[in-house]
């Protein structure tokens, strides 16, 4: 049976974020699990509802790459005690127009890192309730995760054993939700 279909949002638009290096080891961890394609959202313009019948080709693709996804793993910053603006302009076009909501129904896994002590929790508090106000399903359970210099190594996995086990529990799971969810509907009843 094919690998479930995984979107990654980095919600940060640096060139060197800490956030997309966590994203892609989290993704060297999923490789048994689901295949994971990593989505821009630092091309799209700014939402203005004035454009949401005529979509610009960014959004158009954004949206049908999530469409399209049986999941979405984000992995974000924290700026300013909240989500940074790059990704909330993203998750804005992605609820938009009305009727064309492209998260409502999909498994979510939410995390992130920052060289603060509290590990992007706060960001993180923000966006599930904005996320699951939009229909996604998220996973159980906090991954919060202070960036130290050890976190990822030269290779790019996770450096640290801990935390390595940790986040592979996470992702275990979110794989498990993520093949449940994208089974078709008549298969999941007779489970
Ligand atoms: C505008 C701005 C606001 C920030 N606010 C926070 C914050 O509230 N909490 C925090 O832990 N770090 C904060 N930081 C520091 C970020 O954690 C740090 O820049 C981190 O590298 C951002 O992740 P990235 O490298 O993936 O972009 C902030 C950084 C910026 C640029």
């Amino acid at each position: 049976m094919a690998k479930p279909r995984v979107a990654v949002i980095v919600g940060s638009n640096r060139r060197d974020s800490i956030n997309r290096k966590l994203a892609q080891a989290l993704v060297k961890l999923a490789a048994d699990e689901f295949d994971a394609r990593f989505v821009r959202i630092d091309n799209l313009p700014m939402f203005n509802q004035d454009d949401e019948n005529d979509l610009p080709a960014e959004v158009v693709s954004f949206k049908n790459e999530i469409g399209n996804a049986d999941g979405v793993l984000i992995v974000t910053p924290e700026h300013d005690r909240s989500i940074p603006a790059v990704l909330k302009n993203a998750v804005d076009w992605g609820a938009r127009p009305y009727g064309k909501n492209c998260w409502a129904g999909k498994p979510g896994f939410i995390t992130g890192t920052s060289p603060g002590a509290i590990g992007t929790a706060l960001a993180q508090i923000h966006l599930r309730p904005i996320m699951t106000g939009l229909g996604m399903i998220l996973l159980g359970g906090e991954a919060y995760i202070t960036f130290k210099p050890n976190l990822i190594d030269s290779d790019g996995n996770i450096g640290d054993e801990t935390t390595r086990k940790f986040l592979q529990d996470f992702i275990g799971r979110f794989a498990d939700l993520v093949t449940r969810l994208s089974r078709p509907k008549e298969e999941r009843s007779a489970a």
